[in-house]
């Protein structure tokens, strides 16, 4: 993937067209990973009792491998572009999470616990992914300057905008930043519950001038929250399946924090992607959350979400935050080479 710029000199960036049609496959890539996507239909039955024997991942299939490129070693800055009207509970939620990935006060199962599995990988080096991740700088863009429907190259201009607005542009910092466009629950981006619940990439030298790792992740909790908001919500087409209680009353916001988990943990491990991937295609990388999506405990698998944790008013978790708690997807540990959490019962 030598192709890609991997320095920020706008004159070393390829057309934008060649960027543009590899960039369109990425992320349209059929996803081994378990979400009730509306063109599967699942039915009840199935949901309850598992469609699948991959439970926790299965080793035999996955060959997860390094490519030579960076991962993220030094302390990672979390920058936050919040687009749309976003309410102030909303954005302490998620505030909060970010700042409970390097915390080493919640009590275990912790966030601090799952980002250990990340911190396994490293790079040509033998540097690890850092221990790190703090909140940084946060832009709003309340007023929807790219409208309300939003392309994947409109994304880089929302970031662009951010990154080089007049009044307190977001710093820019390619080899330790990471750049979260979170889009409030009105917003839609293109292929936002029918393939995706969020994504990431860089941005292109051609459009916002740097090449920065990035991710949108959306807020589904109206527009599909039974595919991008499961387990807290359940597809309309699915009858006799009961939604579990999400953790910190919102059920939009709660199934947002395990989507921004997984983006994190591939933007740590796969930067540029050209670092850690399964798959024998670049075009279609299969990424360390990708693996395990849709598996939150021990015996997860297929449709079922393994074994989860429950608080004293019913809600469904499986691990401490800050002061919260979380239900976030487990991801694939190279070590051992099957999908890990901290609430793990072996
Ligand atoms: C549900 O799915 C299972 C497994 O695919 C199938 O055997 C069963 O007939 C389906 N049930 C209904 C009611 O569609
Ligand atoms: C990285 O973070 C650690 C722990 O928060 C801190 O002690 C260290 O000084 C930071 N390093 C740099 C280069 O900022
Ligand atoms: C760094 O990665 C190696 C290889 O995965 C692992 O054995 C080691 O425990 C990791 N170190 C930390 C601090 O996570």
């Amino acid at each position: 993937m030598s192709r890609w710029d991997v320095t920020n000199r706008r004159s070393s960036a390829p057309p934008l067209i060649i960027f543009t049609v590899i960039f369109l496959f990425v992320f349209i890539h059929p996803s081994i990973a378990w979400r009730p996507w509306p063109h599967q239909r699942h039915n009840a039955t199935e949901l309850q009792f598992g469609s699948s024997k991959k439970y926790e991942g299965s080793s035999e299939f996955v060959k997860l491998r390094y490519h030579m490129g960076p991962v993220l070693t030094a302390n990672i800055t979390v920058h936050i572009i919040w687009y749309g009207t976003w309410p102030r509970d909303q954005k302490r939620i998620i505030r909060e999470f970010i700042n409970s990935i390097s915390s080493t006060t919640a009590p275990s199962p912790s966030v601090s616990g799952w980002w250990k599995t990340v911190q396994l990988y490293t790079d040509q080096t033998g540097s690890n992914i850092s221990r790190t991740v703090r909140l940084g700088e946060e832009k709003n863009d309340r007023l929807l300057s790219h409208g309300k429907t939003l392309t994947r190259l409109s994304v880089q201009s929302v970031i662009k905008a951010a990154v080089t607005a007049k009044t307190k542009p977001l710093p820019i910092s390619p080899k330790s930043g990471l750049y979260l466009l979170l889009t409030a629950d009105d917003v839609y981006v293109q292929d936002f519950c029918q393939n995706v619940c969020g994504f990431h990439y860089f941005t292109f030298p051609s459009i916002v001038g740097y090449t920065l790792p990035y991710a949108w992740i959306g807020n589904s909790g109206r527009l599909c929250p039974g595919v991008c908001a499961y387990p807290f919500a359940v597809p309309d087409y699915i009858s006799g399946l009961k939604p579990v209680k999400s953790p910190n009353g919102n059920v939009g916001i709660d199934g947002m924090i395990s989507v921004i988990a997984h983006e994190i943990s591939e933007l740590a491990s796969n930067p540029l992607v050209n670092a850690w991937y399964a798959g024998q295609d670049p075009v279609f990388p299969v990424e360390i959350a990708d693996l395990c999506e849709g598996i939150y405990g021990t015996g997860g698998g297929g449709s079922y979400t393994g074994l989860m944790l429950e608080d004293r008013d019913g809600a469904t978790y499986n691990m401490h935050g800050i002061r919260r708690r979380f239900l976030v997807q487990w991801v694939w540990n190279h070590v051992v080479n099957y999908c890990r959490g901290p609430n793990a019962l072996d």
